[in-house]
């Protein structure tokens, strides 16, 4: 039967479907996020490249126009992290794409980068669509303008079509930074993401520093929207990064099994 072999390719894709997950989160100029960010690269970097010789702290968004126009950052204001593929708990593989939506500042003028689609961050990055010619897989700050002396890997042409958001909150003390104007950028950003109807975890960021009303008071946001799933991380100390992917995994894909969540402290414990 000749029909057989393109019905089996048919059947494989089915199995391993790509999902395409955004990591969002406040970002803008200094006037916004204070001194530094709220974590949302490092938590990319612990996911997708897990390994110490591989995790870098500082991802600057403050770029010459010439790095910002380079082909990783390539004029968007989004990076693409690469393909990760992971097994979980003995469940069929699972293969993901992993994008951050953050605001990159020029060096110069200290405002945001003009690019084509000059929409404010919180619109452009509920957005769930996206695409880039020629994109190229972001690695860390050093790779810019020195491409070539790293591995080249593109992001997939055509739309990328986002599955779900990872929404993440800093709860440490963050440097002269208010957590209380923190969390209303985010409660608009929710609002603008939740439109899409796609599915949302709460992302705890930078849980080994963190400071305890503000872990309190991130669960009480979470609960009052919907009873969004709160995952409480730690990129630095490696604590439940896959944890929050993994969460975010199941509620696109209900066929999976629900990871239990378990709070930073007690994952710790278990390391
Ligand atoms: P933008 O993209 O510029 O908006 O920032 P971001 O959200 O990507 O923040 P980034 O990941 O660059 O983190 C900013 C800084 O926070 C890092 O340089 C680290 O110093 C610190 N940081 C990030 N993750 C952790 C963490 O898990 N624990 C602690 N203690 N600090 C962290
Ligand atoms: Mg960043």
């Amino acid at each position: 039967d000749e029909s057989q072999p393109a019905m089996m390719a048919k059947k494989q894709d089915a199995r391993a479907p790509i999902y395409n997950l955004i990591v969002v989160g406040l970002s803008g100029t200094e006037k916004e996020k204070g001194q530094c960010g709220v974590g949302k690269s490092c938590f990319c970097n612990r996911y997708v490249r897990p390994s110490a010789d591989d995790f870098y702290l500082d991802h600057t968004s403050v770029l010459s126009t010439s790095d910002f126009g380079g082909r990783v950052v390539n004029n968007d204001h989004f990076l693409f992290w690469g393909e990760v593929s992971r097994v979980f708990e003995e469940g069929p593989e699972c293969r993901m794409h992993v994008v951050e939506q953050t605001e990159f500042i020029d060096d110069q003028t200290f405002q945001p980068h003009r690019s084509t689609a000059m929409q404010p961050y919180i619109k452009r990055a509920a957005g769930t669509k996206l695409s880039s010619a020629e994109k190229l897989m972001y690695f860390c700050t050093d790779q810019l303008g020195l491409e070539q002396d790293f591995e080249q890997k593109q992001m997939p042409e055509g739309k990328l079509q986002v599955d779900g958001f990872l929404l993440c909150v800093d709860v440490s003390r963050g440097m002269n930074r208010n957590f209380d104007d923190q969390l209303k950028f985010v409660t608009n950003l929710y609002g603008h993401i939740s439109k899409t109807k796609k599915p949302i975890v709460l992302v705890l960021t930078k849980c080994d520093e963190g400071v305890e009303r503000y872990i309190k008071d991130a669960h009480t946001f979470g609960i009052t929207k919907k009873s969004l799933p709160v995952v409480e991380t730690s990129a630095r100390s490696n604590i439940n990064v896959d944890l929050a992917f993994l969460t975010l995994v199941q509620l696109i894909d209900k066929g999976r099994g629900k990871p239990k969540i378990i709070p930073y402290f007690e994952a710790l414990k278990l390391q």
